[in-house]
């Protein structure tokens, strides 16, 4: 499989599986609607790799410009990012995620039926394990959704489920990430949020740098070995990298798996913070406040499939992610602009 279709391959996690597709060789072809990202992203991967991806500017809702694409390029294969992915945001706008998230998947699944492209990797999150009873995390543990957001996540898995049992040609790979952090090396490529982030990583970095007064810890009585919350950070390019054996893994191994991709380590909000000061001698002036409404406790993942199945496993620790994050946001202070 050597001509990949990379859909929202101008996001965060997209932006870096490309840079590692280009680097191993694939040929890619990305869509975005550009909604919550930019094309610079794109460019700057080009200039990393040296290669080129083509890029065009589609709309996973626009039915038309999904069949005209597929009926002029011969994909082997799609990896399918394009969402929305703002949990708060998801509430407040119900519809919005329903229609941009699921229509969208049904569009693309129905394009790739149409032109007989059966391979896709789809990008969930652990998000559909809500609140879990216990950590580490198997793939066949319970699974819940507590928003909006969540919930397109689940139903795609459950959408892609029924596709390969109704066709078993089908070949896909469900990946759960974990909390992906960091930035390629260069720090030309990052994590752009809009506005003020929500997530933990890029509203220390911008702590640091100076845009946020200071960093509320949402809990800090929570049954851990410090008070606050635990979750699986994993580097993004680490996660990057799991696409690429997920891709290896449907052409070797064809048939529908469930993968958890992250370290298998748990770290509090302290421990990233204790980490990011280590990595970059500076003080995150923090207070603790109250819980976060839908917050798991500790939610850390078993990994042991990714690492035996696919051949894959993280090099990256919660230093190397906080110092990437860190060299991103100093080089690029407001995002990609
Ligand atoms: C959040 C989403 C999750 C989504 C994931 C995508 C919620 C409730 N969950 O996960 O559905 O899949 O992002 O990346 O939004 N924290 C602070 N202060 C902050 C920000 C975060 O203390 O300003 C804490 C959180 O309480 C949590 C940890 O940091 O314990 C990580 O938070 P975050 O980065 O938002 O990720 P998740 O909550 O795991």
């Amino acid at each position: 499989m050597k001509n990949i279709l990379v859909t929202g391959g101008t996001g965060f996690i997209g932006s870096h599986t490309v840079l590692e597709l280009l680097n191993q060789n694939y040929r890619v072809t990305v869509i975005d609607n550009l909604s919550n990202s930019k094309l610079e992203s794109l460019k700057r991967v080009e200039t990393i790799t040296g290669r080129n991806a083509c890029f065009k500017k589609i709309d996973l809702l626009d039915v038309k410009a999904l069949e005209e694409l597929f009926s002029t390029n011969d994909f082997d294969a799609v990896i399918h990012f394009a969402g929305l992915k703002a949990v708060g945001e998801s509430v407040e706008y119900p519809l919005r995620y329903y229609k941009n998230n699921i229509n969208g998947t049904v569009n693309l699944c129905e394009a790739m039926v149409n032109a007989g492209v059966k391979n896709i990797v789809f990008s969930s999150s652990a998000t559909v394990y809500g609140d879990p009873e216990k950590s580490p995390i198997l793939e066949d543990s319970p699974l819940t959704s507590v928003n909006p957001y969540g919930r397109t996540k689940l139903t795609i898995e459950y959408i892609l489920q029924e596709l390969h049992y109704a066709d078993d040609t089908w070949n896909i790979a469900l990946l759960r990430y974990f909390n992906p952090v960091g930035a390629h090396e260069s720090g030309e490529i990052g994590e752009d949020p809009n506005g003020i982030p929500s997530n933990l990583m890029p509203f220390i970095t911008q702590v640091a740098v100076g845009k946020l007064p200071e960093l509320k810890i949402f809990g800090g009585n929570y049954p851990t070995h410090d008070g606050t919350a635990i979750r699986d950070y994993i580097h993004v390019c680490d996660l990057a990298t799991g696409h690429l054996k997920a891709l290896e893994k449907l052409d070797e191994n064809p048939g529908i798996a469930i993968y958890n991709l992250g370290t298998g380590k748990g770290s509090s909000v302290l421990d990233v913070i204790t980490a990011f000061e280590k990595a970059t001698g500076m003080m995150i002036p923090y207070t603790i406040t109250d819980r976060r409404s839908g917050d798991a406790v500790i939610c850390y993942a078993d990994v042991t499939k990714a690492n035996n199945e696919l051949n894959w496993k993280t090099h990256r620790d919660l230093v190397d992610m906080c110092r990437d994050s860190w060299n991103w946001q100093q080089k690029n202070p407001d995002g990609y602009l």
